[in-house]
């Protein structure tokens, strides 16, 4: 039996809040462990208490827009969370001879936005695409790869890479466009799309991700960097319809929320800064030398998502009370 450390594993990926964890909570082979990222004192101990084989390094701010508005906590988390999270499993696993540990490896969970925006249609992110970042947020997740790269260069320090594209699925936090379109549109509230709503994302159901996470760490080739994508390339509008078409299906007759569901709250909005046009992967080399591919086609996964989220009305309450609602006022006043 191996003991993996996953930090940000309350986080959406890794599991917002510590609910996320209730399935796993009474399982006597989980800790759970609430220590900042940042703390190198709390993260030393972890792993001289435990005999950590396995990193899977979620922890990290990721909201764009909130990057926008205060990049220094993107830097302290994304940038100065990793380096301590590195520290700490070099120097656990180092040995007196500086190999380390067999089968002791760590696992950086970053994002296709390093690569910045694709303009041609024909082109896709590759391993190989030269890094160019534009907001404080990939900035800070191309500042902590490059971290990463810089130890396993530096000191041959066992680890892997993983570049993902838009995740979608159960538990995301409603500042991103899909829950929060879904919670707008269930509240009657206007549904804003910045700009002309033709950026496309590429749409990855978050337990696909999962799995490939898990799979580059059995199979993949230590050192190497792994991109993680959909195959499934839309609109933001496109997106948004999607979601108002299946809240429609789904919502029984009886529900006063159905009412409230209409393409009539769409809003074009301001747009966001520095918006990026597209993102799209070519999930190739996972494929190739891992045998992953995105098992989920989009129809399926936004109606398990929505379906979801319509049972899980408690949580989403929860999501948007207190904090949420002075972030929205000020994200979208001015828009
Ligand atoms: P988001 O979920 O924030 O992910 P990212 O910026 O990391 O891609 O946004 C996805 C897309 O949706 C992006 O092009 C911005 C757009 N968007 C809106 O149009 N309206 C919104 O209210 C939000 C949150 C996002």
């Amino acid at each position: 039996m191996r003991t993996y450390v996953v930090t940000g594993g309350a986080g959406f990926i890794g599991s917002n809040n510590l609910e996320n964890l209730k399935d796993v909570e009474n399982r006597d082979n989980y800790t759970f462990i609430r220590a900042d990222v940042c703390d190198a004192a709390a993260i030393n101990k972890i792993f001289q208490e435990n005999d950590v084989q396995r990193v899977v390094h979620f922890a990290a701010e990721s909201h764009v827009d909130r990057s926008i508005k205060n990049p220094t906590v993107f830097v302290e988390t994304n940038v100065l969370g990793t380096l301590v999270m590195l520290n700490a499993a070099k120097a656990a696993w180092e040995l007196p001879d500086g190999t380390f540990k067999p089968d002791h490896k760590f696992l950086h969970v970053s994002t296709d936005e390093v690569y910045g925006s694709l303009s041609n249609p024909n082109d896709y992110f590759y391993e190989t695409t030269k890094y160019d970042p534009h907001s404080p947020y990939s900035a800070s997740k191309a500042s902590s790869d490059f971290m990463v790269k810089a130890f396993m260069d530096t000191y041959k320090f066992p680890a892997n890479i993983t570049n993902c594209s838009n995740n979608y699925g159960p538990y995301q936090f409603p500042e991103k466009l899909i829950p929060l379109t879904i919670n707008n549109a269930l509240h009657g509230r206007a549904l804003p799309i910045y700009g002309d709503g033709k950026n496309i994302r590429d749409w990855l159901y978050v337990e696909d991700h999962a799995k490939g996470i898990d799979m580059v760490q059995e199979k993949g080739r230590l050192f190497e960097t792994y991109n993680i994508g959909g195959h499934n390339e839309r609109q933001n509008i496109q997106i948004v319809k999607t979601i108002i078409r299946t809240l429609q299906e789904l919502l029984p007759d009886d529900d006063p929320r159905k009412a409230n569901v209409s393409e009539d709250l769409i809003t074009y909005v301001t747009d966001r800064k520095g918006h990026d046009r597209r993102y799209a992967i070519a999930p190739d080399k996972i494929k190739k030398e891992v045998g992953w591919y995105p098992e989920t086609c989009f129809e399926d996964g936004i109606r398990k998502t929505v379906k979801w989220y319509l049972e899980h009305q408690e949580w989403m309450e929860h999501c948007i009370s207190g904090d949420y609602q002075k972030y929205y006022e000020d994200m979208y006043k001015n828009r």
